[in-house]
C-alpha cells in the first residue's frame, strides 16, 4: 500500500553536504519526493515535532541542534515508505544500532547528530506531514 512519511535531513546532514547522497539513496529505493523544502525551523514547529521527547534529558539540546541551522524537510512516497525509509536510516544510535550501508550506518556516529528523522508511525506521518507542510493534501 502507498503510504508517505516525513523525513528531515537535520542541520548535520546540510552542513556536512550529504543532502544529495541521502535524497540520492531515497530515489534508488524506488520512493518519489511529493514535497521538499530547505529551511531553518522555529522553535515552535521543533517543539512540536518532538512533543513526545519534551520530558526526556536530551530534549533541550535536542531542540538548540534541529534549530541551529538548514534542514531539508521531505515528504517522501512509495509503498510501505515509513518502513521502508527507517531502513535506509538504520537505528537511531548510529554506531551501536545502525549497520553499515544504513546512512547512519554509514555518515553518523553520534545518537543526536544522527543526519535523519522518518516517521516510525502511519499517525506520526499525518501529524508531522501536517505541522511542516500545512498546505499539502
Ligand atoms: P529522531 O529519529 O529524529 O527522533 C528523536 C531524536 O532525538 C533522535 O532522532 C535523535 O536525534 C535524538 N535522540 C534520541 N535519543 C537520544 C539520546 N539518548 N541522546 C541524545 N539525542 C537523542
Amino acid at each position: 500500500m502507498t503510504e508517505r512519511t516525513l523525513v528531515l535531513i537535520k542541520p548535520d546532514g546540510v552542513a556536512r553536504a550529504v543532502v544529495g547522497e541521502i535524497i540520492s539513496r531515497i530515489e534508488r529505493k524506488g520512493l518519489s519526493l511529493v514535497a521538499l523544502q530547505l529551511t531553518t525551523v522555529s522553535d515552535e514547529v521543533a517543539r512540536g515535532h518532538y512533543a513526545e521527547h519534551a520530558e526526556k534529558p536530551f530534549f533541550p539540546s535536542l531542540l538548540e541542534f534541529i534549530t541551529s541551522g538548514p534542514l531539508v524537510a521531505a515528504v517522501v512516497e512509495g509503498p510501505r515508505a515509513i518502513a521502508a525509509f527507517r531502513q535506509l536510516a538504520g537505528g537511531t544510535d548510529p554506531v551501536e544500532k545502525a549497520v553499515p550501508g544504513t546512512i547512519r550506518g554509514d555518515f553518523a556516529l553520534e545518537t543526536q547528530n544522527n543526519l535523519v528523522h522518518g516517521s516510525d508511525s502511519p499517525e506520526s506521518a499525518e501529524r508531522e506531514i501536517a505541522l511542516w507542510f500545512p498546505g499539502l493534501s
